[in-house]
């Protein structure tokens, strides 16, 4: 996964500065939208539409830096109980980002792939997400997830009962389960876990995201809010990634021999 970027709107000069170890899957917990168009007088789905800004940023980034995959969490299957009229917002905010970062996308060699329950999402929606899918589903430069209308615990129980009903149908011994057969009937089958998870916004919860994914993650909190990150923060959050030391349950000494 390892191509030349052709067309990236990114601060490349600063990006290119950058010496430290890149984590090959970034998730990310967009929060701060509304505080953030709420600091300045304005409605809160003026925030998810600066947030989408940082979105295309983030993304091109990422794809500078030669991450492998991205997971970005959009929409959780909580948020359907905010006010109809941001939930309308925020979907049709998606089906412009689709529309108007399609080009960007497949020039730029990104795959797009969307986690969650999208029965939940309108039928255009639907079909505009597997339009971009589908187009996008040869490129190797880089893996978009986009978590929309998606819970950890719902994609854990969605797996449970996959197995569980091959396990009825006499088709899988429960004996023969174990971490890998699990992780495969999650969404993010046969991907790396997430290497480091950023929050934004001065938060410091997981909030229901890739439950089962991040037992090992590194955890990376920031007071920016999501609209305001942008190249630098996202380095920041790689400098101090670079600073870890990952241990998997082994002692220091282990790790270092
Ligand atoms: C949480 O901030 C953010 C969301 C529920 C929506 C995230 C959506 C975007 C960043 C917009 C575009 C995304 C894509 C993929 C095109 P919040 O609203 O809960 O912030 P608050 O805690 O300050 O109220």
């Amino acid at each position: 996964m390892n191509q030349p970027a052709p067309d990236l709107t990114v601060n490349e000069s600063l990006l290119e500065q950058y010496d430290g170890a890149v984590p090959r899957h970034v998730a990310c917990i967009m929060d701060g939208n509304g505080r953030w168009a709420q600091g300045r007088g304005l409605k809160r789905l003026r925030g998810h539409r600066a947030g989408a800004k940082s979105v295309r940023c983030v993304v091109e980034s990422c794809r500078y830096l030669n991450v492998d995959v991205l997971t970005l969490y959009a929409f959780s299957s909580q948020n359907w109980q905010r006010p109809r009229g941001e939930v309308s917002g925020l979907m049709k905010l998606f089906d412009i980002y689709i529309k108007k970062e399609r080009r960007r996308l497949v020039k730029n060699g990104i795959r797009l792939r969307v986690i969650g329950d999208r029965s939940r999402l309108s039928d255009k929606l639907q079909g505009a997400i597997a339009a971009l899918e589908a187009e996008s589903a040869s490129n190797d430069a880089m893996l978009l997830q986009v978590a929309v209308s998606y819970g950890g615990r719902e994609e854990i129980l969605r797996a449970c009962r996959r197995l569980a009903t091959a396990a009825a149908a006499k088709e899988l011994d429960p004996d023969a389960i174990d971490e890998r057969m699990f992780s495969r009937h999650l969404y993010t089958g046969g991907l790396p876990d997430p290497e480091l998870v950023i929050r934004t916004s001065g938060e410091y919860r997981i909030s229901n995201f890739l439950l089962w994914q991040i037992a090992y993650s590194e955890l990376y909190f920031t007071e920016t809010l999501w609209p305001d990150f942008n190249e630098a923060e996202l380095l920041k959050a790689f400098a101090d990634f670079s600073r870890r030391q990952r241990r998997f349950g082994k002692t220091a000494e282990q790790v270092t021999s």
